[in-house]
């Protein structure tokens, strides 16, 4: 009989222990199980607009140099990022995607006999990157179900807490806290603490929060942002971190060397000197927010308001309605995982799929209604 060495047991132990991100259902495999030629993914908050043109002409122009090892360094992105939020280029570090960053921040600061404080319903990669640390994920309630609760959150953070994290806007529950209300959250934390603000949505909110590096103070602050949300281009990987120079020099070395590719580090470019497209883009997103949750409260299905890109539907019957949604050709996010079975997010897409959402919803509820009588 084979015995298996114990370093072998140690990882099988630890690998049962995690729990896989469960990402949006890819279009492709809703064709491939429902046999249909066409369908609508709005699973993964994505922008429905796409990129900038100028950022894919950018990408065009770098595919000549695909053959190079990028910019290690990412001097020109980072120079960018800093005249952005008005910093020197050492308070940036670009990541492959925010999650990388959110990910590479958690390791760095956290680890086996530390605890990590999030949301219960805060972005679940929190979670996820503390227990692939080997830190104990410590998640606090939300007293209505869906705003975090700062002052139960700032309760539990105790002398193993090494990093607490928040998302404002936070996916999933698209909720949302003024710059004060963050200051006075921060205020009540430990200097020593880690805290990553997790802005991925910010650019929907601008005009509450403003440049929270700016705004906002504490010595171990991360804010993270990304260019898959507002600037359409979540397929390149691209998202980064402002912090302190002293801080970020840390989490640096433990980053691969070359992390943000060259076509990413040239389309985020190209994206961040075209913000006409980019806002261009949020307010359309907004005004076809406010249309799907008016139409979702007339449907008594609207699970609350939201701040992102995203609308929240809430009912008993919600697995049902994504399925029926899926045969229609359509991919929300069911929220299970979040221990939201009774909601669905859907992310904002083009008028004309919102158009097509809002029947298949309006004829959904019809059908459960008479299922019901
Ligand atoms: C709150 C939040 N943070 C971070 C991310 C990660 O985004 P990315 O890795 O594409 O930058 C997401 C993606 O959905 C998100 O919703």
């Amino acid at each position: 009989m084979s015995v298996e060495p114990d370093w072998l047991k140690r990882a099988v132990d630890q690998a049962a222990a995690l729990h896989p991100y469960v990402p949006g259902k890819p279009l492709e495999q809703l064709l491939r199980e429902r046999g249909i030629a066409e369908a609508v993914k709005l699973a993964s908050n994505e922008n429905p607009f796409g990129p900038s043109p100028a950022a894919c002409e950018a990408m065009a122009r770098a595919l000549g140099e695909v053959h190079r090892y990028p910019d290690g360094n990412a001097t020109e992105l980072k120079t960018a990022l800093a005249v952005r939020h008005g910093v020197s280029a050492d308070h940036i570090l670009p990541g492959n995607g925010s999650n990388e960053v959110l990910e590479l921040v958690i390791r760095t600061f956290a680890g086996p006999g530390d605890r990590v404080v999030s949301s219960k319903r805060g972005f679940i990669v929190y979670a996820l990157a503390a227990q692939a640390a080997g830190a104990q994920s410590h998640t606090v309630p939300e007293p209505d179900g869906l705003t975090h609760d700062l002052d139960a959150m700032a309760e539990a953070v105790d002398e193993r807490t090494k990093v607490v994290c928040i998302a404002n806007p936070n996916n999933p529950t698209g909720t949302v806290h003024d710059a004060a209300t963050v200051q006075r959250f921060l205020d009540a934390l430990p200097r020593d603490v880690v805290v990553i603000l997790d802005e991925a949505y910010h650019e929907f909110v601008s005009d509450l929060l403003g440049d929270s590096w700016q705004r906002l103070s504490h010595p171990g602050l991360v804010i993270t942002r990304t260019f898959s949300k507002a600037y359409g281009l979540a397929g390149c990987r691209i998202g980064y971190a402002v912090s302190s120079p002293g801080l970020l020099e840390i989490v640096n070395r433990f980053r691969e060397p070359f992390n943000v590719n060259v076509l990413a580090q040239q389309a985020a470019l190209a994206a961040l000197n075209d913000e006409e497209w980019m806002i261009k883009g949020v307010e359309a997103v907004k005004q076809q927010r406010t249309r799907l949750e008016s139409f979702l409260d007339e449907l008594g299905m609207l699970g609350g308001r939201s701040h992102g890109n995203f609308v929240l539907l809430r009912h008993p019957k919600a697995a049902e309605i994504a399925q029926e949604l899926e045969a229609l050709g359509m991919i929300p996010r069911p929220l299970g995982p979040y221990g939201m079975a009774d909601y669905l997010r859907i992310t904002v897409g083009r008028p004309e799929e919102n158009d097509r959402l809002m029947d298949a919803l309006a004829s959904i509820a019809q059908n459960l209604e008479i299922h019901q009588v």
